[in-house]
């Protein structure tokens, strides 16, 4: 089943496989490894490049009582494709127009009062109690109200509570390094948030929800937990640090499959050069391969002369620069690879790079390898019942 993006590419010639069986087990292993909180499943960004709607569909029939968007808009895509769950955003400019998402029953998430107020004047344009979240800055210096200012937006949230026109549902905050385990930030924003969470009783606030972590932090914080886990990469089957999932003893599975097909397969001398501005010329005879996917579809140009694919059941290396819609692999000089044949771009361990191979050749991180892959790639929706236990309880 592909999707109903609008794809350029023909699914056979080259498509980004989306695993929502390894999803739902991966959403699943980290519920159960969190324990005893809620989880919210993030699937901003179309699901990291997967597919938002059938992400978030897995999510919830995989347990997350929540789930979460960047936008307001992806909130309300959510609630068009029937999810009727828990919802919340966080990122909105200052015009938007807040009435569908607080008539969508969508959790907003306010950082100052001048947010506060947009989403009091919506609650009372429909003449309903608009639902919204606090979110404190404990240190990532991004969004979320300053510590300084933070006394003040709870008092003034309390009396809109008081009056009617906000429920305050949550407090939260985001961390800047979880992923690195002792960075010094980490216990300075767990501090900082303990701090703001007791302001905000002091404020008379009681939120259904304190959350903290992201799916690093809900991996390796216990104590970060609170009452609910931000999770994301994960589910997406990538570790937010290598090898610290396996430490925990999560198994964590991915979920996207890039692969193509070699759209020609020709030799290539000695002393010829491949590709714009010639960044790679060849020092023997060999047999090269071109696949049909380029810095269009969100292939790094970074990839060239350092990215591996898998073909025939072994790596082939990237040579010269990724095109906007194609690159060249070097087959060997005793390839007998033929146009059609599959190659896996990333996957998983044992069906060639992952995606993490891919951000490490790429001096990235694996969230942009798979979030990148652009709208031109169809997305083909393997949903591996066989191997999913439960797949026919829900
Ligand atoms: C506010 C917020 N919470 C949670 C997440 C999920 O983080 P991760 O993908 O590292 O689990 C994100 C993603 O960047 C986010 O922006």
């Amino acid at each position: 089943m592909t999707s109903d993006r609008t794809a350029g590419i023909a699914a056979r010639t080259a498509s980004a496989e989306v695993d929502l069986a390894a999803f739902r087990r991966n959403v699943r292993r980290l519920h159960d490894h969190v324990g005893d909180v809620s989880i919210m499943v993030v699937v901003k960004a179309d699901g990291y490049g997967h597919g938002m709607i059938n992400c978030a569909a897995a999510a919830r029939a995989a347990g997350a009582a929540w789930v979460g968007t960047a936008t307001p808009t992806e909130a309300l895509a959510l609630r068009a494709s029937g999810d009727r769950g828990r919802l919340l955003c966080w990122l909105y400019g200052p015009d938007e127009d807040l009435e569908p998402v607080v008539a969508a029953d969508i959790d907003l998430t306010v950082h100052s009062p001048e947010q506060l107020a947009s989403v009091v004047a919506a609650a009372a344009a429909i003449k309903t109690t608009a639902r919204v979240q606090l979110k404190v800055d404990t240190g990532l210096s991004r969004n979320g109200s300053p510590m300084r200012d933070w006394p003040d937006l709870c008092a003034e949230a309390a009396d809109a509570e008081r009056a009617g026109a906000v429920a305050v549902t949550g407090i939260w905050s985001h961390f800047a390094a979880a992923d690195e385990p002792g960075h010094p930030s980490v216990a300075r924003q767990q501090q900082a948030f303990a701090e703001a969470l007791t302001v905000s009783q002091q404020a008379g606030l009681t939120p259904e929800v304190r959350h903290l972590a992201n799916s690093a932090g809900a991996i390796t914080l216990p104590e970060a937990r609170y009452d609910l886990v931000r999770l994301g990469i994960g589910c997406y089957g990538i570790e937010p640090v290598p090898g610290q999932a396996v430490a925990a003893g999560l198994e964590l599975e991915p979920v996207m499959t890039l692969r193509a097909q070699l759209v020609n397969v020709k030799p290539l001398a000695a002393g010829e050069g491949v590709s714009y501005g010639h960044t790679w010329i060849a020092d023997h005879d060999t047999v090269v391969g071109l696949v049909p996917l380029g810095y269009g579809d969100g292939i790094p140009v970074h990839a060239s002369n350092r990215a591996e694919v898998q073909v025939g059941g072994r790596r082939a290396p990237i040579r010269g620069r990724v095109c906007m819609d194609q690159f060249v692999v070097d087959l060997g000089p005793d390839a007998e690879d033929q146009i059609g044949d599959e190659v896996i771009i990333f996957s998983g361990a044992d069906r060639g790079p992952t995606a993490q191979d891919w951000a490490q050749a790429c001096d990235t991180i694996g969230y942009e390898i798979v979030t990148r892959i652009g709208a031109r790639v169809p997305r083909r929706i393997v949903a591996d019942h066989d191997h999913d236990p439960q797949a026919g309880n829900r």
